[in-house]
């Protein structure tokens, strides 16, 4: 576990009490060197790597007018950097047992535009299309690359930038009418990882309630599904 938040990677730790297996190491993504230097550390510890999963990510929600070119490249720096820099320091490992399995994860502001996510939504797109490149690259030497889409999770993060208008809106649209947990995201990230998904490449799998294939909806049409308007 890779994790600029000490207190965060010590809770984590705490929680899983497993230090045959766990690692747990204060790093910034988005920092070449800071990303080499965990990544050797991890390599000395387990002497191989199996899977990666790009989770670290960070969000800033502005109009395209009001977001600096600090935010935009903040939130690019993890996202986005943070993503290739991981990938390409374990790909080194992976490649000396020819297996590997990364998971990136995207957003459903990867797949389509809304308001305020000019930094945050360009960044899971193009989080989306990287994965595509490794999967053609990598492929080739055993090692798979494949994304997953959240819709809303309740997770800090949503805490922070969802407000209750935001969320009643959300349950409005999801054809599930509720926000999924981060137990459901991580069973999808599990699977990609596994030797049950050995020949899935390249996919970008949405885990969101019905959420992307919904598009815009009609809120009139939606409440009344019996078909009386
Ligand atoms: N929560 C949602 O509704 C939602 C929806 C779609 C996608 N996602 C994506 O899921 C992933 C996890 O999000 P979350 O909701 O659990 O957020 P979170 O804020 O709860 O967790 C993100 C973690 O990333 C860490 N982090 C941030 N910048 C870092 C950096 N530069 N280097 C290392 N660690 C860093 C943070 O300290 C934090 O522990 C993110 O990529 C996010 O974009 C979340």
């Amino acid at each position: 576990m890779l994790d600029t938040e000490t207190a965060t990677l010590k809770q984590t730790e705490q929680a899983l009490n497993d230090s045959a297996r766990v690692l747990a190491l204060q790093c910034d993504v988005s920092v070449p060197a800071q990303v080499q230097a965990a990544i050797d550390q991890v390599e000395k510890k387990f002497g191989r790597i199996d899977a990666l999963v790009n989770n670290a990510g960070v969000a800033v929600f502005k109009p395209i007018g009001e977001t600096t070119f600090e935010e935009f490249r903040y939130v690019l720096g993890t996202n986005l950097d943070g993503a290739f820099l991981c990938s390409q320091a374990c790909i080194e490992v992976m490649k000396k047992n020819r297996h590997g399995s990364i998971v990136n994860i995207a957003s459903i502001s990867g797949l389509r535009a809304s308001t305020l996510r000019v930094a945050y939504g360009t960044s899971k797109a193009a989080i989306i299309h990287l994965t595509k490149q490794q999967a053609v690259e990598l492929g080739t030497i055993g090692i798979r690359a494949n994304v997953v889409a959240p819709g809303p999770v309740d997770t800090e993060m949503s805490k922070l930038v969802h407000s209750v208008a935001i969320r009643s809106d959300y349950y409005d649209t999801i054809p599930m009418n509720r926000y999924g947990t981060p137990e459901e995201i991580a069973n999808a990230v599990g699977f990609l990882c596994s030797p049950e998904a050995a020949f899935i490449n390249g996919q970008c799998l949405a885990v969101d309630g019905g959420f992307d294939a919904s598009g815009v909806g009609i809120p009139t049409l939606r409440k009344h599904q019996d078909g009386s308007i």
